[in-house]
Parts: C-alpha cells; sequence; structure tokens
C-alpha cells in the first residue's frame, strides 16, 4: 500500500488514479477545475470511459479515492506525486510545458519528506530535468523525479491500464526505481516488462510510439489513396500485408485520418523538437501535411458528388468522436467537416452515442443532435459516416432507403462491404475502394 497523489484528473489521471486505488492504495487526485472536482466529490465521473464507474465507485466507497482542488492537500503524506497535467500544443507546435512546470515550482515548497515525483503526462526530451530544477529552488527534503509517460488508450483506458504491455519507467535513481516497481508489480503480474531505462529515453519513447502509429495510419492512407487510382482494393491489401508478423493487422484501416488529443499533438511535438536539434524529421513533416489532406477526403468527395454546391443539402453525420467508446472530440476529423459544411452552406444533423455533449459546447444550435442514426439520416441527402461506433455497423438499410431522400453513403470507416451496398442499391463512396453507383 502507498499513499499517492494524482495533480490532473483527466482522462489519464483519472483512470491512472482509480487503478492504482484498485490495487490497494490510498489516491488523492487534485484538479483546478472546482467543477471537475465538485462531480468527482460526488461520485459523478466527468468522462466517458467504458467500465470506469465501477472501480470508481468501490475504491470511493471504501475511502481509497478522494478528490481535492487543493495541492497542498492533495500531497500531504504522499510518497509517490504523479503529474497527469496537459501538455497541449504551444504556438509554435511544441508541448506547453506551462502546467507541468508551475506544479513542479509550487511542489518544491510543500515537501516535507522524501517523494517521487512522476512526469505522467507526455512530455519532450529534457522535462524531468526542468521539473527536477524547478522543484529543487525551493525543497528542503530529497525527492525524485521518474518519466513515466502513460500508453493507455481512450475507450480502452481500464484494461490498458490494468493490463500493460509494458511499462516504461525512466529513472536514474535505485530508491525511486524500487518504488516504482512495487507500485507497477500487480499490475504486470502476467510477465509483461517493466523496462527502466534513463528519463531522456522514456520521454522520447512516448512520442516515438505515438509517431510511429500515426505513421502507419497515413501510410496506409495513402495506399488507400493509390488504390482508387489504379482500382485496387485497400481491405485487400490491407489483409495481404497485415498477416506478416513484421507488419501486424493493427492500425493498418484507411480511414479520414487519424485525430485524437495525442497524435496530432505529439507528432507535432516530436519534429519541433527534432528542429530545435537541428534534425530535420523528414518523415513527420510528410505525415502532418498528408494527415491534413485525408481529412477532407469526404468533403471534397461531396463537393465531386454534387459539382461543388453544398448549399442547402442535409446531411446525416454519424459520428463525432475521433474514435468509438469515448467522447473525446479533442482534434476530431468530424470537428473541421462539421466546419467546412457549416461554411459551404449545408445542414447537419448528427448523432453520437456519446460525444455530442462535448460537440455542443463547440457549435450549440449551428447542427442538429438527434437521438439516434435514423433520426439523423430522415429527410438527408446522404450519410456521412466519421466514427466507426459498432451501432453503425450493422444498420436497417431498407429503412434507411425509405428514410433518405436519396440512398447515398460516404463512409469515412469502411463499415459496409461494397457488395451489399451494391445489393440494396446505394450511391456508397468509401475509402481506397471502388465506388459503388
Ligand atoms: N488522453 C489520452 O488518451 C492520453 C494517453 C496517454 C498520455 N496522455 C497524456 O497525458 C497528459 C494528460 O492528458 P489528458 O488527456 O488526461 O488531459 P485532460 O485535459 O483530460 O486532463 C488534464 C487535467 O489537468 C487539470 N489541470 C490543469 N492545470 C492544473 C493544475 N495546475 N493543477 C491541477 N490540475 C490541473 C485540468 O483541469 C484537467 O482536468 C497529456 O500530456 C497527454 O498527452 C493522454
Amino acid at each position: 500500500m502507498k499513499k499517492i497523489a494524482v495533480v490532473g484528473t483527466g482522462y489519464v489521471g483519472l483512470v491512472s488514479g482509480t487503478c492504482f486505488a484498485e490495487t490497494g492504495n490510498y489516491v488523492t487526485c487534485v484538479d483546478i477545475d472546482k467543477e471537475k472536482v465538485k462531480k468527482l466529490q460526488n461520485s459523478i465521473i466527468p468522462i466517458y470511459e467504458p467500465g470506469l464507474e465501477v472501480l470508481f465507485e468501490r475504491n470511493i466507497k471504501q475511502g481509497r479515492l478522494t478528490f481535492t482542488t487543493s495541492l497542498q492537500e492533495g500531497i500531504e503524506g504522499a510518497e509517490i506525486i504523479f503529474l497527469a497535467l496537459p501538455t497541449p500544443p504551444g504556438e509554435d507546435g511544441s508541448a506547453d510545458l506551462s502546467y507541468i512546470l508551475n506544479v513542479a515550482s509550487a511542489l518544491g515548497g510543500m515537501l516535507k519528506k522524501y517523494t517521487v515525483i512522476v512526469d505522467k503526462s507526455t512530455v519532450p526530451v529534457g522535462t524531468a530535468e526542468k521539473v527536477r530544477t524547478r522543484i529543487a529552488k525551493d525543497a528542503k527534503v530529497e525527492f525524485d523525479v521518474v518519466s513515466n509517460p502513460e500508453f493507455l488508450r481512450e475507450g480502452v483506458a481500464l484494461e490498458d491500464f490494468m493490463k500493460p504491455d509494458r511499462v516504461v519507467i525512466g529513472t536514474s535513481s535505485a530508491r525511486a526505481e524500487k518504488i516504482m516497481n512495487e507500485l507497477y508489480a500487480p499490475l504486470v503480474r502476467q510477465g509483461n516488462p517493466i523496462i527502466v531505462m534513463d528519463e531522456k529515453s522514456a520521454e522520447l519513447t512516448k512520442y516515438a510510439a505515438n509517431s510511429f502509429l500515426a505513421t502507419k495510419i497515413t501510410f496506409m492512407n495513402e495506399i488507400a489513396n493509390m488504390c482508387e487510382l489504379v482500382g485496387a482494393d485497400v481491405d485487400m491489401v490491407r489483409k495481404g500485408v497485415g498477416t506478416d508478423s513484421r507488419i501486424g493487422k493493427r492500425f493498418l484501416f484507411a480511414g479520414i485520418g487519424y485525430g485524437g488529443s495525442c497524435f496530432p499533438k505529439d507528432v507535432q511535438a516530436l519534429a519541433k523538437s527534432a528542429n530545435e536539434v537541428n534534425y530535420d524529421f523528414g518523415i513527420l513533416k510528410a505525415v502532418m501535411s498528408k494527415n491534413e489532406e485525408q481529412k477532407k477526403k469526404i468533403i471534397n468527395r461531396l463537393k465531386e458528388h454534387y459539382n461543388g454546391n453544398l448549399k442547402g443539402k442535409t446531411f446525416a453525420m454519424w459520428g463525432l468522436a475521433f474514435k468509438p467508446y469515448t467522447d473525446d472530440i479533442r482534434e476530431a476529423p468530424a470537428l473541421m467537416n462539421v466546419s467546412e459544411l457549416l461554411n459551404e452552406g449545408a445542414i447537419i444533423n448528427t448523432y453520437d452515442p456519446e460525444a455530442m455533449d462535448n460537440v455542443k459546447g463547440v457549435f450549440g444550435d449551428k447542427i442538429n443532435y438527434c437521438k439516434d442514426e435514423y433520426e439523423a439520416a430522415k429527410g438527408a441527402d446522404a450519410i456521412l459516416i466519421m466514427t466507426e461506433w459498432p451501432v453503425f455497423r450493422t444498420p436497417d438499410f431498407d429503412k434507411l432507403k425509405e428514410i433518405l431522400k436519396q440512398p447515398v453513403i460516404f463512409d469515412g470507416r469502411n463499415l459496409y462491404s461494397t457488395s451489399t451496398m451494391e445489393e440494396y442499391g446505394f450511391t456508397y463512396y468509401s475509402i481506397g475502394r471502388a465506388t459503388v453507383k
């Protein structure tokens, strides 16, 4: 059992805090957002993450999980303090470290005994050193700063956290390493490794992983675009290459570009870090610009299909979140499409199982929010599929044909087979496959 503080109670902080409580630790989560903390104190989870509520409620009930807005109160008696704070892109694309460094400065004078301070946020190489310097300024006790990047995926965050493929710990302190090993031991009982390395390598590992995955997605999108030009089928190519164990089956689905709170900002931040050391990380520049192009895929198709005139057309937009099983809309390709469509004078009826409340905060009543996918489709000129929520995978196509103005689907996620669409008589545009007309 350890006493832990988690500073920053967002997607990462809340999941980490809850899971560490689940493994028997006493966790206090700190956040400056008063409304969020009030909700948490009233046992309300402010985000959507499948499975979180069971662990959340159990650990609150058993007194192992508490919430506060006070940093001083939150870290009282803590042996380990996690920093799970935002690192959004700054104006020049580099990671904005102000959240982390400000908390680090405040922590210095508050520490009363040896403490391990852990960078859980995704931060550029050299941040652990900066955090150490900030804390050291006012610290009167010994402490260590550890880099422990988080690899959880929203939507399956609980499973990822409780059974990680690996845990990366960046530290040169044997004392901190021992404490971190004890903390993570319950999560790696199946034998997945805790990989201990220096701080800089740990920091770079996280950017390397996310940038590699973004590159893999972008590469397949490029293959899909080639498929369209030469008459090949990207789903066949995907199966053909994915069965090669050196390549692997995952992250090979073509679509309308990557989004989310991590890939776009992390690729950008790594490119920026490379710049700072005069390294031309060319592949990342290509990934970023190609991804921006890919996000316009549906809007370009729509313009082609409607001869450039989208004014007054009604579109049923299925899905808003950047991926299924989350309400997170940060950098979601759907949002950029909404903006473009509104600029073109189109009308949008949308349905997303979890993300509509967040989107209301961005677009308000400029678009219409529906109770399900059929209400969105009713009277629409076409359906636009933005997120591969399972509920969209096997719709009642007969019903859709009846309620749509025209049987037209622009599928950004390749949910249906082209032969099914042909059978039902839809005009069907997808990514990297023949268009059905
Ligand atoms: N979301 C993911 O899937 C994911 C996965 C792995 C790593 N990460 C990384 O983890 C970090 C956090 O990401 P997130 O998605 O959890 O962010 P988030 O925006 O969901 O949460 C951050 C929280 O920190 C709080 N906060 C801001 N300033 C604070 C302060 N001074 N004191 C206390 N709380 C403060 C905010 O109110 C917010 O609740 C980022 O660096 C991100 O790149 C995110």
